[in-house]
């Protein structure tokens, strides 16, 4: 079955990016996207090491680009995927009444050895990591999806 799904971390350009490119790739009859619950990056695209990081292994995002998530997304996926608990929180702090979009961790959709968050790269320098995550979580979404 397709489906639509929304990635959502703080900046938009080390993991959200990174769980769009690695997942449209093993899902490709998917609309998949992703945002940034700050403005901070609006319209850059992903970091530069996480794109390097991710090119080693043969997944490519230089042409996705940050954006806000706002509101207005909660209407247009079926599900809505988080990074960590403090950006699920800003996402549900704007959810329209009425909406009953989900909204779950993307750690949730891997096994109990992977934490409750994905690690910020941004800050770790663990590009390598962060994507080995990804993948694992990105793989348990599409099974259960
Ligand atoms: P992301 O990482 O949320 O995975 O895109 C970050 C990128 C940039 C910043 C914070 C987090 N920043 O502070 O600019």
């Amino acid at each position: 079955m397709s489906k639509r799904i929304l990635f959502v971390c703080l900046g938009n350009i080390c993991r959200s990016p990174s769980a769009h490119a690695v997942t449209r790739r093993l899902a490709p009859g998917w609309e998949i996207d992703s945002a940034g619950t700050s403005d901070w990056h609006v319209g850059e695209p992903p970091y530069g090491p996480m794109q390097q990081a991710a090119r080693a292994r043969g997944i490519e995002m230089g042409d996705l680009r940050a954006r806000q998530f706002h509101a207005g997304d909660f209407g247009r996926f079926d599900l809505i995927v988080a990074m960590d608990a403090d950006n699920l929180a800003r996402i549900e702090a704007l959810r329209p009444a009425g909406s009953t979009t989900p909204v779950r961790l993307f750690t949730g959709f891997a096994g109990p050895d992977a934490g409750d968050h994905v690690p910020d790269p941004y800050y770790t320098r663990d590009f390598d990591g962060c994507l080995d995550l990804i993948e694992i979580c990105a793989k348990g979404l599409i099974e259960t999806a």
